[in-house]
């Protein structure tokens, strides 16, 4: 019988700690759904102790999903377990992950303690979470950079303390695949909890020099047998290891004889939710889920496909829930049409909101020839504004060569209506200063990027922003074809995040 290997999806935390990729507790129950859909055997929802935002979502979240386990992360800290406990007080299936650093330079500049101090701060933190909960998860933060023989004590006091998972993340990723697969062997041979199945190995593979993936599967390899992934590879820095690669290098390489929950026709779906609802775009060549994943475009190439589809391609796109059936939507493409899309895409919605988003799609459909699969996305999640505090009303800007750019904006706040006009250097200039003197705040934009969805003239421009209040920085986003409108909606977006 083949090995099951267990799929710890961390989108919602580790994922999502990515500056600009923060999502609301709704939106991240449509992921938490969505991932229950997919198959993952655990859903990390967040970091209890870190926001009141995180606390909440690990509440809803264990509310929403009842198959996967849901586990929420802690520092070997009791109140961090504690908030964590209360926060998973919901959850069906519930897991704690708690851990600390355990290379030298964790235990020398991090928590200026010795080794044998941090091994009793790691047996203490398991032993307490035990108190609440059976299933518990010790992380050996920075595990890559720990020598093997310390890090075998570690997870052997560990799993003795009942730590039922052991978490080795190269949390820098700096192991090359050969030497994490030996680390993982070497645990595997000299921790005796291990051999016992008292245990499992995880792996938890950051991608800076672009081997999570290769040092994933050579952790699988060598006995682990969870990984901890995120959709389309997203994570601090240049990311986590992508579940969609990991998950379909197994399916096929069957030889390995290694088996998932997971139902692969739901990766594509997936991962453009996740890609839409983070507005974070996946790249054009990412394995599995990139737009040119599956396309074949040199003539060889193309003449191979066309006589036998195995000459380039190792899989189906089918298999990964791609759906090669595409119906351009125009403006006579009817609710069904779009529905389809939608759905091809990760979004399922009916009743009132496909009637709404229905509705702006024959206004955006009037302007553009051709409706793609990224316009539709940005109008199912339009909705996000509806719960804002400060909505746009309307903008008006004359704008010209040769002329200074004068805007007059409408706001409405709280349902009061007020209104502005200020001149600028350009539009968005204009449309900015007529803001901030409706909003009285010291803001300053930090960023500000412009990305046309498609190709035309008539295309929708998404806008990214971050404006920095406070002492905080905060990240918005706007989509529309006129690009002022879009910069404007940006920067109200962050105005409604403002704590
Ligand atoms: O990369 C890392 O070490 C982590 C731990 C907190 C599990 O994310
Ligand atoms: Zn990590």
């Amino acid at each position: 019988m083949s090995d099951r290997l267990f799929i710890f999806d961390t989108t919602l935390r580790d994922g999502e700690q990515v500056p600009g990729c923060q999502l609301n507790t709704i939106e991240k129950i449509q992921v938490a759904r969505q991932l229950e859909m997919l198959g993952v055997d655990v859903i990390e929802a967040g970091f209890p102790i870190s926001s009141p935002g995180d606390f909440n979502s690990v509440i809803e979240i264990s509310k929403a999903v009842t198959w996967p386990t849901i586990c929420a992360l802690t520092r070997a800290v009791e109140k961090d377990i504690n908030v964590a406990v209360d926060a998973l007080q919901y959850a069906k299936h519930k897991r704690i992950h708690t851990g600390i650093g355990t290379s030298d330079s964790h235990i020398k500049y991090k928590f200026n303690s010795t080794r044998e101090e941090i091994i009793e701060r790691a047996v203490a933190a398991v032993k307490y979470a035990k108190r609440f909960v059976e299933d518990v998860e010790f992380y050996a933060e920075d595990a890559g950079r720990t020598d093997n023989e310390y890090l075998a004590r570690v997870v052997d006091a560990v799993v003795k303390a009942g730590a039922t998972v052991v978490n080795i993340p190269d949390t820098t990723g700096f192991r090359l695949p050969m030497e994490y697969g030996e680390k993982i062997k070497y645990l595997m041979e000299h921790v005796d909890g291990l051999s016992a199945g008292k245990a499992i190995l995880s792996t938890h593979c950051h991608n800076d020099l672009g081997m999570a993936t290769a040092n994933t599967l050579s952790g699988v390899i060598n006995g682990a047998r969870q990984v901890e992934v995120t959709i389309n590879g997203i994570g601090e820095r240049a990311g986590n290891t992508s579940l969609e690669e990991v998950v379909m290098a197994l399916k096929t390489h069957p030889y390995l004889d290694i088996d998932t929950n997971i139902n692969t026709t739901k990766i594509y779906p997936t991962s453009r939710m996740v890609s839409s609802l983070m507005n974070m775009p996946v790249q054009p060549n990412k394995a599995i889920v990139g737009k040119n994943a599956f396309a074949h475009s040199s003539g060889i190439h193309q003449d191979g496909v066309l006589k036998n589809v195995g000459t380039y391609e190792i899989m189906d796109p089918k298999e990964v829930g791609i759906d090669d059936n595409s119906i351009v939507l125009t403006a006579r493409s009817g609710r069904a049409a779009l529905k389809h899309r939608l759905h091809v895409n990760g979004v399922d919605i009916d009743g009132e909101k496909l009637d709404k988003v229905y509705e702006e799609f024959l206004a955006l459909a009037d302007k553009k020839k051709e409706v793609t699969d990224d316009d539709v996305l940005v109008l199912a999640g339009a909705n996000r504004a509806e719960t804002h505090s400060v909505k746009l009303d309307y903008l008006q800007v004359t704008t010209g060569k040769g002329v200074r750019s004068v805007a007059s904006i409408g706001l409405a706040i709280a349902n009061e209506h007020f209104e502005a006009a200020a001149s600028g250097n350009g539009p968005v200039d204009a449309a900015i200063k007529a803001l901030k003197t409706i909003i009285k705040r010291e803001m300053t934009l930090k960023e500000f990027t412009i990305q046309a969805i498609s190709k035309g003239s008539d295309d929708m421009g998404k806008v990214h922003m971050q404006v920095e209040y406070n002492g905080s920085v905060y990240y918005g986003f706007g989509a529309n074809t006129d690009i002022v409108t879009a910069s404007v909606e940006a920067y109200i977006d962050c105005i409604n995040k403002f704590r």
